[in-house]
């Protein structure tokens, strides 16, 4: 009887034994090679650091470890202790808001389906966040505060079961071993982080510190969890990741999983990684903003001539080198058109033919030996240095194609150093000619305005987030805006564009753009970005509405003034006089737009919506998804009180209350619902 006992105990433990040994998964990855993981979405490896996201808009990326592994034992629901390790960093881009986080992840299928970007960091989307079907555990190390997953800050760590509201949350960060007080720990400033998360007798720990520091003791969560239920028999496990309107690198530089040795991770090495920390404090943490517009004409003035010599000693560097380089360039760029060409298109570059005179040069009409119609800006007598960056600029920009924007079709330089720009020919001008100083029968319509602005917003959508790769305009103004022959906009002039590199510090801060268009944080930093855009954006929203150019001489600037009526409450007497005589319109609907206008030359960038938001509220879509996307935009951006709070000094050249933002907001954003495209007319 004992004996038959004994060999029953023997027998179970042999079970046992065999149970633990088949389902034991050890790894140890000091950096990774394409078969230690198997990537989705944008996640890639470059000299062996797992990168999840690209630096775009709303790029997702997984990294799984390639096949299933056993989480239960066998036909039970017990679930097998693991114990992990990885080392991360988050870095954000110069220019950029940061956002959003990564999550560690358990996930019974492969692939990215079922997740969206932004704030549901490539882990979950609307509607399935929450799903008990979901089967998904999570540690997510977060760097926004989404109000809707009740996030406790902009930087914490959290346990998410099946859902982004975390089970439980805390403040990134250690507590330091035989001390009382707890260290805050900057997840996104591109240091390397050590993470361990442990999981054994119903308890899951969680435990960061910044790489080479032993594992503190103490858990930063320790977390009761029964994973029967959200556990499938076996789990991929990895990492997720996303970008938004913000983005920030996310990296993985090792990774240990175990369920047998909770050692492991002592294999994992910490010293002498690549570190991914910005020089400098980056541009999004620096606080409070220029007083701008109040500084006032007299700033604006100075900077327009900072800006014009800084433009003018550019091209001169330019045009130089035009003259000493010959060859390189016509592998550059396949539109190389000849000047003889381009000499008898415009008939010697007659006068008759002269059609605009731009800042930087005449342009003229000419007809290409095929029979089309060409602009052709003449960029005249300037030298410099730097040509070779600034053609290869325009050559790729050459390939950027939509049907907003002017097509650059080639360019040419001229032996005494003048650069040559050959544009699609727009038969209708441009829009300054058709909202100021025009005849009554070539002044356009409200529906017309709407439905200009509507595809100028669309023009720039695609070039900053829609195109191969991130393109600011840099010069968005109204006489840059042009008139097809079926009335539609194409937004021209990307002379003055530059591509925008992530890879360089943007080393020289030269300010590009037009006085009146400038927003306050160019004009302090001469750093552009997709918001300064916007901001020109908006005064150019507040210009073709208002009849009223940015800057006139003896009134204020254009946005102050449109502040000002706002708040004498009178704003549809801020509509162009011309329209209010002709055009029946739609008080509520113009409001609506001078409002977006309002935000977009918001002083605050953070305020600012992208112009995919801007196209959306053009759109007018009042779906439930896009109103849902408002709704979250919304609360985004509500998340900072500063901007609540923010006392526009830029604005207050009179006493008298300001709307507050949130005002504001409601007068937009309110009406999201409201559908704008009974009026706006579909561009063709
Ligand atoms: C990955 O990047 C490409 C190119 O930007 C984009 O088209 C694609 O949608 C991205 N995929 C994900 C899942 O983010
Ligand atoms: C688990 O159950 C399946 C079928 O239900 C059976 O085929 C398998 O042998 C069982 N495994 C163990 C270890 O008992
Ligand atoms: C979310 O993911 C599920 C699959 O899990 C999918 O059926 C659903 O359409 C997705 N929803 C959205 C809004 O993408
Ligand atoms: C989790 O942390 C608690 C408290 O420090 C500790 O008692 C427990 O053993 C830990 N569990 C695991 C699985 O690490
Ligand atoms: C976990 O939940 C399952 C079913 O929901 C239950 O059978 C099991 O006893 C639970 N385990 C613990 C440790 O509470
Ligand atoms: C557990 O991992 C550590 C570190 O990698 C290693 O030194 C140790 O030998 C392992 N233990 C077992 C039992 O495999």
């Amino acid at each position: 009887m004992k004996k038959h006992q004994n060999q029953l105990l023997l027998c179970i433990l042999a079970t046992i034994f065999t149970t633990h040994f088949t389902s034991a998964v050890d790894f140890l990855q000091n950096g990774f090679d394409t078969s230690d993981v198997s990537l989705y979405g944008n996640a890639t490896i470059e000299s062996r650091i797992l990168t999840l996201t690209r630096d775009s808009s709303f790029s997702i990326g997984r990294a799984l470890y390639p096949s299933r592994i056993p989480t239960k034992q066998p036909n039970t629901s017990i679930v097998l202790p693991f114990s992990t390790s990885f080392i991360f960093a988050m870095a954000p881009y110069e220019g950029f808001l940061p956002g959003h986080g990564l999550v560690f992840l358990f996930v019974p299928h492969d692939g990215i389906e079922g997740s969206s970007s932004a704030q549901n960091l490539g882990l979950l989307n609307y509607t399935n966040n929450g799903n008990p079907n979901n089967h998904i555990l999570g540690v997510e190390f977060d760097v926004f505060r989404n109000q809707e997953f009740n996030d406790i800050n902009d930087n914490h760590v959290g346990v998410d079961v099946n859902s982004l509201i975390s089970v439980t949350a805390y403040e990134a960060g250690y507590w330091p071993d035989g001390e009382s007080s707890f260290e805050d720990l900057v997840l996104n400033n591109g240091r390397n982080y050590q993470v361990w998360i442990d999981f054994a007798d119903g308890i899951v720990n969680v435990t960061m510190a910044p790489v080479g520091m032993r594992r503190p003791t103490r858990p930063l969560l320790s977390v009761a969890l029964n994973l029967s239920q959200v556990f499938e028999d076996e789990m991929y496990v990895g990492f997720t990741a996303s970008t938004g309107d913000m983005i920030q690198s996310h990296k993985i530089l090792g990774w240990s999983f175990s369920n047998t040795n909770f050692s492991l991770s002592e294999g994992l090495i910490t010293e002498g990684l690549p570190s991914s920390e910005l020089p400098e404090t980056p541009i999004h943490r620096t606080k409070g903003f220029i007083a701008g517009v109040t500084a006032g004409i007299l700033g604006f003035a100075i900077l327009c001539s900072i800006a014009s010599y800084l433009f003018v000693k550019r091209l001169r560097r330019i045009l130089k080198e035009i003259d000493e380089m010959e060859d390189w360039e016509l592998e550059y760029w396949p539109h190389r058109i000849t000047y003889q060409e381009i000499d008898s298109a415009t008939k010697r570059f007659a006068e008759e033919n002269v059609i605009g005179i731009g800042g930087n040069g005449k342009v003229y009409k000419g007809v290409l030996p095929g029979g089309s119609e060409v602009a052709v800006k003449r960029i005249s007598h300037e030298n410099g240095e730097g040509i070779r960056a600034f053609l290869a600029e325009i050559s790729s920009l050459g390939r950027v194609k939509h049907r907003n924007l002017v097509g650059l079709r080639g360019w040419c330089k001229k032996d005494k150093g003048s650069l040559i720009l050959v544009y699609d020919y727009m038969e209708n001008g441009s829009l300054d000619k058709r909202v100021f100083d025009c005849d009554d029968n070539k002044i356009l319509s409200y529906e017309d305005r709407i439905r200009i602005l509507k595809q100028v917003a669309l023009g720039i959508l695609y070039l900053h987030d829609e195109w191969e790769s991130k393109v600011l305009h840099r010069d968005i103004k109204s006489s840059n805006v042009l008139l097809d022959k079926e009335m539609n906009a194409r937004l021209g002039d990307f002379g003055l564009a530059r591509m925008h590199d992530h890879d360089k510090e943007a080393g020289t801060t030269r300010v590009v753009g037009t006085v009146g268009y400038l927003a306050p944080e160019i004009v302090k930093s001469g750093r552009a970005s997709t918001q300064t855009d916007v901001f020109s954006y908006g005064v150019l929203i507040l210009e073709v509405i208002c009849g009223r150019r940015p800057i006139e001489e003896g009134k204020p600037p254009l946005v102050n003034w449109v502040w000002q009526v706002l708040r004498r409450g009178e704003l549809v007497t801020a509509v162009d006089p011309r329209l209010r005589a002709r055009w029946e319109m739609n008080g509520e609907e113009v409001e609506r737009v001078i409002h977006l206008g309002l935000l977009c030359a918001h002083p605050d960038p953070k305020a600012r919506p992208t112009m995919r938001q801007v196209v959306k509220l053009f759109e007018g879509k009042n779906e439930n998804v896009s109103g849902e996307e408002m709704d979250i935009y919304l609360l985004e951006r509500m998340r900072n009180s500063e901007i609540l709070s923010m006392n526009h000094r830029g604005f207050s050249t009179d006493s008298g209350s300001h709307p507050t933002f949130s005002e504001i907001r409601k007068g937009v954003f309110s009406s999201v619902t409201h559908s704008w495209s009974n009026t706006v007319v579909e561009g063709r």
